[in-house]
């Protein structure tokens, strides 16, 4: 077992000990499967007022449910739907302050309030998307939207 447990004054420190973590918890593996459900069980346990975090890996175009934390959730999302599928279709972060006013929204877990979509990109092919959900309106920021990234180009190289 591993014990990374992450506390921080400010999300600035909070996300850089995250990235070292999750550099420390994927080096070396080449499994992706095995790397994304460390990442989010890492990710669950470090960031706060989360009910739900994982992925969603492009398998043929289409983005199938992969390690995550949380509620069971659906299992398949074509691209453009959804929060989700709206970050595979663009390749852009999509973060929503409140996911009801998101067109086609998909709850899955009909706690969730608001959400944060980080697409994976390697050689500009999606491989996967993060994630987050919270059951707080607005919970994340840029700062949250940044340590996000970081954490989506690492694994860019180790999923
Ligand atoms: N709400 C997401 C679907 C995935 S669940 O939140 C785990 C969406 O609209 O893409």
């Amino acid at each position: 077992m591993y014990d990374y447990r992450i506390t921080a004054a400010d999300k600035r420190t909070l996300y850089a000990d995250l990235l070292a973590a999750l550099d420390g918890l994927t080096s070396g593996e080449p499994d992706g499967i095995a790397n994304m459900a460390n990442a989010a069980a890492l990710i669950w346990e470090t960031l706060p007022d989360l009910n739900w975090a994982g992925f969603y890996r492009n398998v043929g175009g289409e983005l199938v449910l992969g390690p995550f934390h949380g509620r069971p959730a659906c299992i398949r999302i074509p691209f453009g739907r959804g929060v989700c599928g709206t970050a595979a279709a663009t390749l852009e972060v999509q973060r929503v302050d409140d996911v009801h006013a998101f067109p086609g929204h998909i709850a899955c877990d009909s706690a969730s309030e608001s959400e944060l979509v980080v697409p994976i990109v390697r050689g500009g092919q999606l491989l996967a998307v993060l994630d987050l959900d919270s059951p707080n309106k607005a919970r994340f920021d840029a700062a949250d939207e940044a340590g996000c990234l970081r954490l989506c180009e690492l694994l860019a190289s180790r999923i």
